[in-house]
């Protein structure tokens, strides 16, 4: 008999609200560990007292908090975030709307497979604006990137991408709520795939088996 396979550990970061952390979170638990083939170990912020870290709580799962202000240097700080994920042993990482971006040490240990969600068709839009400045340069279409992260902003190998359609009445809010209704469900789909089927990076192509 095919021994079953192990189902993949994830650590999830946020900075605020932790709507695609939810999700995540109703996909493993509608789906279950098994089928969905991965679970949510921990659940790590930059910063306390916010909604993202509230439902890990209220999901029961352990979460932890690296701010960049309690470490001298931003090096420092980088490797303390890689420390504090590594404590949960992950198969893969996912940045759902964590603000910062991360540094060399943390790369060394989770390049090829830390997951960013980003609210715009990269590699239009990049940054901390992607919503804002795709509507201020007056796209017909935008929509989110599911990507692995490199050393630069928003600029590593995609992995899908989802279109929403721009409104003449929309303002950034109203789109930004059209395009993360698109990314939820992206970001659930791609993070099962790559937990159930790996992947390879192959140049800026990714291939999931
Ligand atoms: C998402 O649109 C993500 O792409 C962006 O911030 C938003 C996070 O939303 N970086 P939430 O915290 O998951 O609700």
């Amino acid at each position: 008999m095919a021994a079953e396979p192990v189902a993949k550990r994830l650590v999830v970061l946020v900075s605020g609200s932790g709507t695609n952390l939810q999700a995540l979170l109703d996909a493993v638990a509608a789906e279950g560990v098994a089928a969905y083939g991965a679970r949510i170990v921990a659940v790590g912020a930059d910063r306390g007292d916010i909604e993202g870290l509230a439902r890990a709580e209220r999901a029961g799962i352990p979460t932890f908090v690296c701010r960049v202000k309690d470490f001298a240097a931003r090096e420092e700080w980088d490797a303390a975030l890689a420390e504090a994920v590594a404590a949960h042993e992950p198969d893969l990482v996912v940045s759902a709307g964590f603000m910062k971006v991360v540094g060399k040490e943390f790369l060394a240990r989770y390049g090829g497979r830390f997951v960013n969600t980003h609210p715009a068709l990269l590699p239009s839009f990049p940054g901390a604006h992607g919503v804002r400045d795709a509507l201020a340069y007056g796209v017909k279409v935008t929509g989110c990137t599911v990507h692995f992260v490199d050393d630069g902003v928003d600029t590593g190998p995609i992995i899908a991408q989802g279109v929403v359609e721009v409104r003449d009445e929309d303002d950034e809010s109203a789109l930004h709520e059209r395009i993360k209704e698109v990314e939820r469900r992206l970001l659930v789909e791609v993070v099962g795939r790559l937990a159930r089927n790996g992947h390879r990076i192959e140049g800026r192509k990714v291939v999931i088996q």
